[in-house]
């Protein structure tokens, strides 16, 4: 699945990059997506797509790298002076630390055309399920439930915290699992719940990571919620309470996959990357006491 993946992106970055066009905004757009980061959103993508049947394989394949370099698009967009003003992503310079800030803003806007661009493409399979995986995939971007709105509610001086989670990271979870049920001919709404608990678990995973890890491990800033106050569930509950928090949203998330003959196959997946996305046990462990993720 990971080749899958990985396939998929590099066809769209050449499908971009391929003619002649300016070379330092080319270099960009493959510097900004890979080596990638864990892809588990176009994991999740193609795994809801193989239980409900993959009967569309490329039509999948172009679900995932869409989604994927609206990802890459946002985090390369995130870390500009104007929103969080980071150095390092995914373990190296971030894109307008390597290119600068016109060439970042760039690269964002082109991955994001380029999602688009290779839905579009997808209709030459099938028109009907590119349709309705570009309406999913803006929906989940752009206002006012998408990535769009999750950033923009930092600009708020009240932050409603649910609806700023749910946008920021929970939006493209719900496309992920939405975008996998449709890319396979199923309809989305059924998947929408696995999608959004996915999300939230992610979040609070990452609020632990942000708190407990350091930058080398995460190849990116860390104490960053602090550092810009954000409300973060490590604040809100401790860090027993918050990995308490996490194993309860899991184990809601699995109950809630739909039934489909890929059912068992799902929640195996869930439950690993439950434990990838915990951080380790030591690390809770020092800054809360006993009794981390046993
Ligand atoms: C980081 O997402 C952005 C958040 C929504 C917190 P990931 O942790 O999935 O980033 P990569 O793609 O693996 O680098
Ligand atoms: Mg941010
Ligand atoms: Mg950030």
């Amino acid at each position: 699945m990971q080749q899958r993946i990985e396939a998929a992106i590099g066809n769209a970055i050449r499908e971009a990059t391929g003619r002649p066009a300016p070379s330092k905004l080319a270099r960009a757009l493959d510097y900004a997506v890979s080596p990638g980061g864990a892809r588990i959103r176009p994991t999740i993508l193609l795994s809801v797509a193989a239980a409900c049947g993959d009967d569309r394989p490329a039509v999948a394949d172009a679900a995932a790298a869409a989604l994927e370099l609206v990802h890459s698009a946002s985090l390369v967009h995130d870390d500009l002076p104007c929103f969080d003003d980071a150095d390092l992503r995914r373990g190296k310079p971030s894109v307008h630390r390597a290119f600068g800030e016109a060439v970042a803003v760039l690269t964002g806007d082109s991955l994001i055309f380029l999602a688009f661009r290779m839905l579009a493409a997808a209709a030459s399979h099938d028109p009907g399920r590119a349709a309705r995986l570009v309406g999913l995939l803006a929906d989940h971007s752009g206002m006012p439930g998408g990535i769009c709105a999750g950033q923009g509610w930092e600009s708020e001086s009240v932050i409603d915290l649910s609806a700023y989670h749910r946008a920021k990271t929970g939006s493209l979870f719900v496309a992920a699992t939405q975008m996998g049920a449709v890319a396979a001919g199923h309809d989305p709404e059924p998947w929408e719940e696995l999608g959004a608990r996915i999300g939230e678990a992610f979040q609070v995973a990452d609020d632990l990571r942000d708190a407990l890890c350091d930058a080398e491990t995460l190849g990116k800033p860390v104490h960053q919620d602090d550092a810009h106050r954000r409300p973060n569930a490590v604040a809100i509950l401790g860090v027993q309470g918050a990995i308490r928090r996490l194993e309860d949203i899991l184990s809601g998330a699995i109950a809630s996959i739909p039934s489909c003959p890929g059912e068992a196959a799902l929640a195996q997946l869930v439950r690993r990357y439950a434990e990838r996305m915990t951080p380790v046990p030591q690390a809770a462990a020092r800054a809360g006491g006993a009794g981390a993720r046993g």
